[in-house]
């Protein structure tokens, strides 16, 4: 099954041809076009400027990837219509629409954070289900149990900021530039995790839904009375978002007793965080396995959107190309 990803849920124009054998993938080609540079004016992502770019990038990708003129070899489409920036998704689904029509190829609709989970399936060891899934990224932070193929649980969220949201925000009153979490996340390197102890939001309350509001707060009070340096309040916001993140993943793997735990989504190239929770997940139970998406493959991009879609498309769970539209609250089922 050869498939065609398109994703333009945010900021990234992306599209890729996957080759699904059987459980294995292969990417044939992907070519992805980031925004980020223009945001970064902004201080964020401005919905209609994303779209804005989509559309001026999207048909010179396409065209990049030399596909014949009337779509032959290819089986199937795969596009990302939710969750995100209706603005931005509109353009890649009304682009994969057009071509489905054109090509008389079948659609399918991908959900962004099942894409995010899929992210880890070119990895040598595809993960076993029931998986817990950790999925951190600008716009989410979502434990989620996989019981198998498309079924999914949601067992906690954000009720506030995501983690990625948390490390921009922060970033933008350390002056530091957006995105802001590989920023921080490399002048923590020069800095000391224990300099102050900010608050690890939630650890109490119970449940597996997380909060990033209140400890956003904790920084800025912390730096509007005191002279740490950013090193030193990098690494320490850092150090309480991690600790933070893998307690709730640990707490989430004793409840469910799942068999991997998958870290994806764009805060998943976070160096301290991917060490630590493949620690402490091998220390609390060796046979559990740890699977993160190589680091070409954490922030968006249509690989992920394609290996998605390629399994649903397997299954024939195709959408009319007439009525797909964006669903930008869509969930995971
Ligand atoms: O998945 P993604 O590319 O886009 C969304 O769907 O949101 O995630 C982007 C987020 C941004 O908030 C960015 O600051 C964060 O991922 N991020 C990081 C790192 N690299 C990217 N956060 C922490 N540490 C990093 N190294
Ligand atoms: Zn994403």
């Amino acid at each position: 099954m050869r498939i065609l990803g398109i994703e333009t849920s945010c900021d990234e124009t992306a599209i890729a041809l996957v080759n699904k054998q059987g459980d294995r993938f292969v990417v044939e080609k992907s070519i992805l076009s980031s925004q980020a540079d223009i945001h970064a004016l902004y201080g964020g992502v401005v919905p209609e400027v994303a779209a804005r770019e989509h559309s001026s990038t999207i048909f010179p990708l396409l065209k990049k990837l030399d596909i014949p003129a009337n779509g032959e070899g290819i089986d199937a489409i795969a596009v990302t219509s939710g969750p995100g920036l209706v603005p931005a998704l509109r353009v890649g689904v009304e682009f994969a629409k057009a071509l489905s029509w054109l090509w008389n190829k079948p659609l399918v609709g991908v959900n962004h954070l099942e894409g995010h989970i899929y992210s880890v399936w070119l990895n040598e060891k595809a993960p076993s289900f029931p998986a817990i899934c950790l999925l951190v990224s600008g716009g989410h932070t979502e434990l989620v149990l996989a019981k198998g193929e498309g079924d999914y649980e949601i067992l906690g969220r954000t009720r506030d900021d995501a983690a990625g949201e948390a490390f921009d925000k922060v970033a933008k009153l350390l002056g530091l530039p957006y995105p802001g979490g590989p920023h921080i996340s490399k002048s923590a390197k020069a800095g000391n995790p224990s300099a102050i102890n900010f608050p690890r939001p939630m650890l109490e309350s119970g449940d597996l839904d997380f909060s990033f509001s209140g400890l956003k707060t904790a920084v800025r009070l912390h730096v509007e009375k005191n002279e740490d340096s950013v090193e030193d309040v990098a690494a320490s916001f850092q150090q309480a978002v991690v600790d933070t993140l893998v307690t709730k993943t640990l707490v989430a793997l004793h409840r469910t007793g799942a068999k991997s735990v998958i870290l994806s989504g764009g805060v998943s190239a976070n160096t301290l965080l991917r060490e630590t929770l493949q620690e402490a997940v091998e220390y609390v139970n060796e046979e559990v396995t740890f699977h993160a998406p190589d680091l070409s493959l954490t922030g968006d991009n249509a690989v992920m959107i394609a290996m998605a879609g390629a399994v649903r498309a397997e299954k024939k769970e195709f959408v009319d190309p007439l009525t797909l539209v964006p669903d930008p609250n869509m969930k995971l089922n």
